[in-house]
This record gives C-alpha cells, sequence and structure tokens, in this order.
C-alpha cells in the first residue's frame, strides 16, 4: 500500500516537475539511451546536451558507430575527457552488431557483457528503453531511499550494493520503470540534493523517515576509505 502510493505520488511529481524533455526522454531508443548514460557518468546535463545531439547526427545508427573512424570519434568527444569511455563505445557497437545481429540486448543482465556497460549503465538501458523493473543504483538512489528508509549500510562497502538492489528492486514502479529511475536521479538533484533538507509541504516528507526523526542530513552513511 505505502509502495503503490509511493510510486504515485513520485509519477505525479516526475510529470510535473521533471525533466521530462531531455532529448534523451523524449527518444528512448537504447543507442540513444546509451550515449546520454555514458556521457552523464562524467559530465553535466547541460554540457552533454550538445555533444548527445552532435554524436547523433554524425553516428545515428549503432552501425555507423561500429564502423567510424577513430578520428571522427574522438572530435565527437573532445572535450568530455576519458576517452577509455568512447573507444569502448565503439567496442561495444561492434559487439552488438556480431553477437546480436544489430539489435541490442533487452535485459540488464545481457547488457552487461558489453564492453563498458555495467550493473547501473545497464539497469538504466533496460528499464528506460526495455520497460525492465530493475532499480538503476547511482549516488542519487542511495541517498534518496537511505534518507527514506534509514537504511543505514555504509554506501563506501561495495557488498551494500546488493542490499540497496534488494531493498528496491521490489520498489520499482512495474509500468513505467524507466521514469521511476529518472524520477529518482531528479529528486536527488532537486528537493533531495546532498545538502538539502526536506520541508514539511514536500509530497515526499511523509514517505521520509529520516526527515520524520530529523536525522536526514546523516544519510547516506559513507566511511571514509
Ligand atoms: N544522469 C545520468 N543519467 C541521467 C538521465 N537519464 N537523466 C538525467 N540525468 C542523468
Amino acid at each position: 500500500k505505502v509502495v503503490s502510493e509511493f510510486r504515485a505520488t513520485l509519477l505525479a511529481w516526475y510529470d510535473q516537475k521533471g525533466r521530462t524533455h531531455l532529448p534523451w526522454r523524449t527518444n528512448t531508443l537504447p543507442y540513444h539511451v546509451w550515449i546520454s548514460e555514458i556521457m552523464l557518468q562524467q559530465t553535466q546535463v547541460e554540457t552533454v546536451i550538445p555533444y548527445y545531439e552532435r554524436f547523433l547526427a554524425e553516428l545515428p545508427t549503432v552501425k555507423a558507430l561500429a564502423c567510424a573512424d577513430e578520428e571522427l570519434l574522438l572530435k565527437l568527444w573532445s572535450g568530455l575527457g576519458y576517452y577509455s569511455r568512447v573507444r569502448n563505445m565503439q567496442k561495444a557497437a561492434q559487439q552488438v552488431m556480431a553477437d546480436f545481429d544489430g539489435e541490442f540486448p533487452t535485459t540488464a543482465k545481457s547488457l552487461q557483457t558489453l564492453a563498458g556497460i555495467g550493473p547501473y549503465t545497464a539497469a538504466a538501458i533496460a528499464s528506460i528503453s526495455f520497460g525492465e523493473a530493475v532499480p538503476a543504483l547511482d549516488g542519487n538512489m542511495f541517498r534518496v531511499f537511505s534518507r527514506l528508509l534509514k537504511i543505514e549500510a555504509d554506501i563506501a562497502q561495495p557488498k551494500s550494493r546488493h542490499l540497496f538492489y534488494e531493498v528496491i528492486l521490489p520498489i520499482v514502479d512495474p509500468k513505467r520503470p524507466g521514469d521511476f529511475n529518472q524520477a529518482i536521479m531528479d529528486l536527488g538533484t532537486s528537493l533531495m540534493r546532498a545538502k538539502a533538507e526536506t520541508q514539511a509541504d514536500s509530497p515526499f516528507a511523509k514517505f521520509n523517515l529520516s526527515y520524520q526523526d530529523g536525522t536526514e542530513l546523516t544519510f547516506p552513511i559513507k566511511s571514509k576509505k
């Protein structure tokens, strides 16, 4: 009951206040979502948008990326840094052509067989492009759910990832998993930013256990290593 109320509140807020017009949210083809997620790993949204548009204009398909000259790749990536990412992307595009007949695999598990695609990126593509109800665990998701549910696991410990995954998996909206994940990202960069305390009139106050007992800013728990 509380889970379905939370989903409804989150998605209604997202539809009204979310960044629903970002280019990778209006076109959810896996090739597009993948490019956006790799670029967004290292660079802010506003900076990524023109790179994303230019990349897709020059290399509109996975086949075009698989066959592209290195010179063009480096030009399209120039300014984003970490060139290994775009090299891995070309390798993954070649894998899609050779191993998957040119079509992206459709599950988070199978997407992780591609070069440069880890658990977060795989879950983002699977949920946004294919509707698989899996959580895309990034820093925003750790912060939002550790605060809502007072999850005390140390996010600096790799094993905490499994705990968060198991807790959040049944909460992801099975009808709109991609929007659920992207709504959490938007919540984590607005009402539930690292240094922001929930306001009494927030639609999320009633779901937020740490707000209710005044411990919100102690979450997420993260040891220094
Ligand atoms: N950061 C990483 N992935 C994102 C997405 N899909 N939308 C907005 N910001 C993001």
